[in-house]
């Protein structure tokens, strides 16, 4: 079997080192990967970091389509990746989640009949305002394979007329839906221990042993408009006055921290000792530093259900969630940018952790059952 996997932001390329490796371990005779970076993430930490780590293959092609506005950026992959489709006349094209190089790659396939397999199908925000909500309903409907990591994605996905108990031959107009656990947990388990081996990001903070709260921001939501911005700054800010906050910044929040905000509460986030602004950090880092968090605050997805993996409280900077089994548990909180709110559950969960973290991901071999699945397909 040959497969083209489509690559290009950074939650993107660490969900590729999953499937990589139960290839390498276990399909190595009867799957062929042929890599695509779209070079929608090009920064050495948002993108080469985690080849080196995570031992994911060297792309076989890099499309080089860099930072622009939604269109033109989609362009550009898709013409790329029709390119390589044509070339290599894959049995699959394998998308990852609801990127614009997600988007890029189920139309580029789509229109000339190479099969999708969409890995994170059926995660729905229910809020079209997402670039990412528009792209996945796009992917998903393109697709041949569906795997949804959680419950819900796969009622959401029946709800939207996918079938269920359809027989095969499967095709995009037939096509089949599983849902088969997340592939970012089997990474989850599998690097925890690693990361505690191979790196020092706590030490080097001069954090081991104290409490702290880790915060990423980078939704355009949040990002893009000041006063949500500032909202979330200024919960970060009390906090602070009683708490380290590690707050490894996206590329896109570092620039609009600075057109978005006031320069003298950008001061007063710089000049706070307890306020640790850092460049992103790698995936071995940012498991070692979510594992010993006293809270996480996030509006990441990927957070949010990291946060989960290794038992941690978080607090949503979104006022929806495609992950709604997390806060169904009490593990997560959605508090949007509502300086009172984040503080009122930061608060409450800094004095007392949630207990309960009923399995909700999978069994950790979420890659290999996709593979199995994409055999019997194919033969
Ligand atoms: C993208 C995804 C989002 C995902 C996120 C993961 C879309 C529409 N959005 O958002 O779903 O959660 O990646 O991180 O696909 N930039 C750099 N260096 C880089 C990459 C980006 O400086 O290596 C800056 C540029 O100014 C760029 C901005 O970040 O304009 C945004 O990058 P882009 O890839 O368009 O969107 P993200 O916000 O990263
Ligand atoms: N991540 C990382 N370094 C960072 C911030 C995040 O390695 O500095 C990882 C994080 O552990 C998770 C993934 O990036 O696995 C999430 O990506 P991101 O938040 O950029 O996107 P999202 O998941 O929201 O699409």
């Amino acid at each position: 079997m040959k497969i083209v996997t489509i690559i290009g932001a950074r939650p993107q390329i660490i969900k590729a080192a999953a499937l990589s490796r139960a290839i390498r371990e276990h399909y190595v005779d009867q799957v062929q990967e042929i890599i695509v970076h779209t070079g929608q993430h090009y920064d050495d930490n948002m993108s080469q970091v985690f080849f080196d780590e995570l031992q994911i293959p060297r792309p076989d092609y890099n499309l080089h389509v860099g930072s622009a506005t939604h269109g033109v950026q989609t362009a550009k992959m898709i013409e790329g990746i029709e390119d390589i489709l044509f070339k290599e006349l894959p049995d699959f094209i394998v998308l990852y989640g609801d990127t614009n190089s997600t988007l890029a790659g189920a139309v580029a396939a789509a229109k000339i009949h190479t099969p999708i397999v969409h890995i994170e199908a059926g995660l729905r925000s229910f809020n079209k305002s997402m670039p990412e909500e528009i792209n996945r309903i796009v992917c998903d409907h393109c697709s041949t394979l569906l795997f949804s990591p959680t419950k819900a994605g796969f009622d959401n996905l029946k709800r939207e007329g996918f079938p269920i108990d359809n027989e095969g031959p499967y095709n995009i107009d037939n096509p089949k839906v599983y849902h088969c656990g997340d592939i970012m947990y089997d990474n989850s388990l599998y690097f925890s221990a690693i990361a505690e081996q191979k790196t020092d990001v706590i030490n080097r903070l001069g954090l081991r042993d104290k409490p702290y709260v880790l915060a990423t921001i980078h939704r355009d939501s949040n990002t893009d408009q000041p006063k949500r911005l500032g909202a979330i700054f200024d919960a970060i800010v009390k906090i602070a006055e009683e708490h380290p906050v590690v707050l490894p910044l996206h590329p896109r929040t570092s620039k609009l921290i600075k057109t978005n905000l006031s320069e003298q509460f950008q001061q007063t986030i710089f000049d706070s000792a307890n306020i640790k602004l850092i460049p992103p950090v790698s995936f071995l880092e940012m498991i070692q530093l979510e594992r010993h968090a006293s809270l996480i605050m996030t509006d990441s997805g990927g957070v949010q259900k990291e946060s989960y993996f290794f038992r941690k409280p978080c607090v949503i900077l979104r006022p929806e969630t495609e992950w709604v089994e997390i806060v169904k548990t009490g593990a997560a909180t959605l508090a949007d940018a509502d300086k009172d709110i984040i503080l009122e559950a930061s608060q409450e969960y800094l004095r007392q952790s949630p207990a309960n973290y009923p399995e909700i991901f999978g069994d950790g071999h979420a890659a290999e059952f996709m593979l199995e699945k994409m055999l019997e397909l194919c033969h």
